[in-house]
């Protein structure tokens, strides 16, 4: 148990919000929770609910495995309609991935450093929350512009798995989330607005490079955490990734890399590269 109040109200709130099922619902209630956090003025929380290690998910989209996912085409309208679904996808579950890292994993910080830097931890957490659901709030708007809404198509169910792959440790959850799949996103994000861009697509295009310049703030969060609780445990941070990645991801991490976007970030390639299978 947190021995401080508002780490516990701040974590009895973000597990109430995972297990409201409803997106946009929980998008509202991510951004007015982050927003009573930073006033300083999160009521106290009378619960006292365990943390589930499953999110509640609406009744759509049906989730398919990522296999069964049919290939998207950029050329018509309707494969970048089901694209931009895909993202949305992804940034409903990052609420959820940046609201766990905050109610699973404070009282381990708490407990490995001293009140200020879990203070910290929480605070960045909640505004990497924020923001996805202002990516998630960004990407709904552009898919009723193309006449379609969040739940109408299939999404694929990968997601989560790496959070369930590392509930035991925020070490390898950092190392996974933001380090692996988060950075991923850097990756290949630029090379999508490229494409929407060539078919005159600049609405999406756009909202797109929003994402992706914040997402280069939260991997810059997830080495930032990184660093500082491998040398809190006295381990080397580069070193004790790539066992992570070995022993966590066998799938390995594949180039090309955005190294640019990466470094700017502050992960440098002595972290990732050459951990390819
Ligand atoms: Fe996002
Ligand atoms: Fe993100």
């Amino acid at each position: 148990m947190l021995e401080v109040r508002d780490h516990k109200d701040a974590c009895q709130e973000a597990i109430r919000i995972l297990q409201i099922a409803d997106p946009w619902q929980k998008a509202i209630a991510t951004r007015r929770f982050v927003a009573k956090w930073r006033e300083g003025s999160l009521p106290s929380s009378p619960h006292n609910t365990e943390l589930s290690d499953h999110p509640a998910r609406p009744e759509r989209p049906e989730l398919w495995s990522p296999g069964k996912m049919p290939k998207r085409r950029f050329g018509n309208s309707q494969g970048r309609a089901s694209l931009i679904h895909a993202i949305a996808h992804i940034e409903v579950t990052a609420i959820d991935l940046a609201l766990d890292m905050t109610a699973r994993f404070a009282e381990q910080v708490l407990a490995e450093t001293n009140y200020e830097l879990s203070n910290e931890f929480i605070g960045d957490w909640l505004s990497v929350a924020d923001d996805e659901a202002r990516h998630f709030n960004l990407l709904s708007e552009r898919l009723s512009a193309m006449g379609l809404a969040y739940g109408d198509l299939p999404a694929h169910s990968g997601l989560w798995d790496i959070a369930t792959r590392t509930m035991d440790d925020v070490l390898a959850r950092l190392a996974l989330a933001p380090l692996v799949m988060e950075a991923r996103g850097l990756d290949v994000t630029p090379g999508m607005i490229e494409k929407f861009r060539k078919y005159g697509d600049d609405d999406n295009a756009d909202a797109l490079l929003v994402i992706y310049e914040d997402e280069i703030g939260h991997v810059a969060i997830g080495a930032k955490w990184f660093r500082l609780m491998a040398e809190k445990r006295g381990q080397n941070p580069v070193a004790h990734f790539r066992d992570l990645v070995v022993a966590r991801f066998p799938g390995g991490l594949k180039p090309p890399f955005n190294h640019n976007a990466r470094f700017k970030a502050g992960f440098g390639r002595e972290f990732y590269e050459n951990l390819c299978p």
